[in-house]
């Protein structure tokens, strides 16, 4: 079974990313050369389940692991602790230990943050294998190991750093993607070429079209490249003390656009794409990115049919809930500021400094 590699390099917590298209039959081949466990639980939402859910489980069988399929209800509200409580439950009346079983999380970046932090959490940490099937997940959230619940507090206050075994990622689970989940993990692919490649968003703008059709020829790359640049980042800075605080790219104001929402009617990269174009907009204006940043990063995301302009709340609103973002030390939040499409930094600035009186328009 033909798979491209990226290996994330963490020491002995090191692990491989192996890609490939129609590849989701060799899963439990892998996992074996992975794990020394005799059970895999596979934890996984109905719409992903249905797809992949016996195709994965009868892999593993054939592997020589005893198999247990475990759904939660689709959708964020099942990356909480009550979730986590039955996972747990679960697997403590089937009698595993610590070395006995494999969690297995099948879908996108909600089971795999739940199975990651279950697997972070229960005996103090067991193995989990990652098989994102949303673009989000491919590209994001299944490399580099946050994992973690909401809390009514907010989102992922309550977490762990819990790198995977293995990350296994068929392309062609994307097929059945809703479109709109397609675009919103476009925003992540978007991201990573904003503050690190500037080849990629060129080749992005030129191919967009083909990737959004999930052409082959440019959607494996594409893939690859983008858990490369994640691998990279994660790396050098595992725990966020500086580099990978740069993947947090339009999260400030995306993550306030999506609370002020309540989390309804926005998906997150649909947050980070419009809180990108107002960092690449603001990044111009403190004289960091030379102009026309903002305009290029804008005709991108507009291209792959992502919401590009804030909506409009109140700029004390917007205070508010910048302020609240966890990410603030000292009352300053480590904005991730463009110098151009390619590169990024952080800089310590005030809520009022990243939303300045007036950039919003005058009545706001
Ligand atoms: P999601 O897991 O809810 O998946 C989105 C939707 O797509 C769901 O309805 C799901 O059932 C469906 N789906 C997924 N794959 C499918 C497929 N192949 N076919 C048909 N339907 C499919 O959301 P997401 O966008 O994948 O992930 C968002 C979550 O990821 C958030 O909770 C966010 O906090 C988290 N996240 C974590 C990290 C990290 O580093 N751990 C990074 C970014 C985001
Ligand atoms: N998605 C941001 C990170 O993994 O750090």
């Amino acid at each position: 079974m033909s798979t491209r590699t990226v290996r994330v390099s963490l020491g002995k917590r090191s692990y491989p990313i192996r890609l490939g298209r129609g590849t989701l039959d060799g899963v439990g081949a892998a996992v074996r050369e992975h794990s020394d466990a005799t059970r895999a639980l596979v934890l996984s939402v109905p719409p992903v389940d249905a797809h992949y859910g016996a195709r994965v489980a009868r892999s593993l069988r054939a592997a020589g692991f005893r198999v247990k399929r475990f759904l939660v209800p689709d959708g964020e509200r099942s990356k909480r602790l009550r979730q986590a409580e039955r996972l747990y439950g679960e697997m403590l009346d089937q009698g595993a230990d610590r070395g006995s079983t494999v969690i297995v999380a099948l879908g996108g970046g909600v089971v795999g943050d739940l199975g990651g932090f279950v697997a972070a959490t229960l005996f103090r940490g067991i193995p989990v294998v990652q098989v994102p099937t949303s673009l989000l997940a491919m590209v994001d959230s299944s490399v580099g190991g946050k994992t973690g619940v909401n809390v009514a507090q907010g989102k992922n206050l309550v977490g762990a750093f819990h790198q995977p075994s293995l990350v296994w990622i068929d392309a062609a689970t994307l097929e059945t993607l809703p479109a709109r989940q397609l675009r919103a993990g476009m925003a992540e692919v978007v991201k990573h070429a904003a503050i690190w490649d500037e080849r990629l968003f060129r080749r992005l703008e030129r191919e967009v079209d083909a990737l959004m059709a999930l052409d082959p020829a440019i959607l494996l790359p594409v893939l690859e490249r983008n858990c490369r640049i994640k691998a990279q980042v994660v790396s050098r800075d595992e725990r966020e003390g500086g580099l990978r605080m740069l993947l947090n790219f339009g999260h400030t104001l995306g993550h306030a656009v999506e609370a002020l929402r309540q989390y309804r009617g926005v998906l997150h990269g649909e947050g980070v794409s419009m809180g990108m174009v107002y960092a690449a907009a603001h990044s111009e204006r403190l004289g960091l990115a030379p102009e026309g940043t903002r305009e290029r990063l804008e005709a991108l995301l507009d291209r792959i049919g992502l919401p590009t302009a804030l909506p409009r709340f109140e700029r004390r609103a917007y205070l508010r809930a910048i302020s609240v973002d966890k990410k603030k030390r000292d009352a300053r939040i480590h904005f991730v500021a463009l110098r151009g499409i390619g590169r990024a930094e952080t800089v310590p600035l005030k809520p009022e400094e990243i939303l300045p009186a007036g950039v919003l328009g005058k009545s706001r």
